[in-house]
């Protein structure tokens, strides 16, 4: 009788606790535990998301583990978001993933969180054609990734700076919004006039994007207006946040343009939590039918940190037989694995 391949997916790259588990390709479970600790500090507090990740790892691993129907004997392998994340977040769920697979004696796969966020494309039912190129827009990332197969995929252009939902969460901060900010401005932009100020477009080279200077210049905007009214922010937050997200927008889809004419490939996708961003999916809906792409967008719930994208990758690396030693250890800064 041929094995069933059945893996828990575990990732702790943040502020998520999140596992899955998926079985001959198809995601059985898929349970986040989100931490709201952080949101009276503007940001990720990394001890505390930490201690969250060892308060939260058995229950939500117990439900994933439930919620699919299976038991530890039926697990083929054990898988783990490996990097790029906050060290002591990752360090607990490979910690507990080697530990289960030790005790299981069963395999390791080690998971590259960006690769992984590719990855919410093949969850869905339609599934882009390679090669596609993908725009990958996170909190601490901001790539367009040219994508060839399940595990061979290629950067072609990315930040030199600070990621676009950086851009979103540091404006954020500047406004008083409460973390996570990128959410919360897409909430306030939507009753907001985009074009009620003007923020400036950097002048990057190549695929790549800046947005260092976006965020300065958003800083003197407001030290400028506050001076001459120093409620400018509480009267105008709408327009300010629908401004901002216009230009953070316009940068990306500009530069997903050019890569597409420069790749002559139509087949474009997008993904990351900023790709959960109204403006982003609307505008790109829009460019797309006016250039003839075929557009790729997640569902919201697979845009933002989750096992079932992690799961994902496992599986096919479990194909590969791309397992990992006993010895891999998380990265902070994990290099682009499979880059052919
Ligand atoms: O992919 P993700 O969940 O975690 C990382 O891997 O970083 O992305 C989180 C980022 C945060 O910066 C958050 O503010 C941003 O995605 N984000 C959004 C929206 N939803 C999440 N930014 C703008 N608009 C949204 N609707
Ligand atoms: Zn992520």
């Amino acid at each position: 009788m041929p094995i069933t391949i059945t893996i828990l997916a575990i990732e702790s790259s943040c502020d998520e606790t999140a596992a899955a588990v998926i079985s001959e390709g198809k995601i059985l479970s898929n349970v986040i535990a989100s931490q709201k600790v952080h949101e009276k500090y503007g940001g990720v507090v990394p001890e505390l998301a930490s201690r969250q990740h060892v308060q939260k790892i058995i229950p939500v691993v117990e439900d994933a583990l439930k919620g699919g129907g299976v038991s530890k004997k039926d697990l083929s392998a054990i898988a783990f978001t490996a990097g790029p994340g906050l060290i002591g977040s990752l360090m607990v769920g490979s910690s507990f993933a080697k530990a289960m697979a030790l005790a299981l004696n069963i395999p390791l796969i080690t998971v590259h969180h960006m690769q992984a966020h590719i990855h919410a494309h093949f969850l869905a039912e339609e599934k882009p054609k390679f090669p596609f190129l993908c725009l990958t827009v996170s909190g601490g990332h901001t790539q367009i990734v040219l994508v060839k197969d399940f595990l061979k995929m290629e950067i072609i252009g990315e930040t030199i700076d600070d990621a676009a939902g950086e851009a979103f969460d540091k404006t954020a901060k500047m406004l008083g919004i409460p973390y996570p900010g990128g959410p919360l401005i897409d909430v306030y932009a939507q009753k907001g006039n985009s074009h009620a100020f003007e923020f400036p477009e950097p002048n990057i080279s190549d695929l790549d994007f800046s947005f260092s200077g976006l965020k300065t210049s958003i800083l003197y905007f407001l030290k400028e207006k506050i001076s001459q009214q120093p409620d400018f922010i509480e009267k105008n937050l709408n327009d300010i946040c629908a401004s901002v997200q216009r230009r953070i927008v316009t940068i990306l889809l500009n530069k997903l343009e050019k890569a597409a004419k420069q790749f002559q490939i139509n087949t474009i996708a997008l993904a990351g939590g900023v790709s959960a961003n109204s403006s982003l999916r609307k505008e790109a809906n829009k460019l797309s039918d006016q250039l003839g792409w075929k557009l790729f967008i997640p569902p919201i719930e697979y845009c933002t940190d989750n096992a079932a994208m992690i799961a994902s990758v496992s599986y096919h690396k479990f194909l590969a037989g791309e397992f990992a030693g006993m010895d891999a250890a998380p990265v902070a800064r994990m290099e682009w694995e499979n880059n052919v």
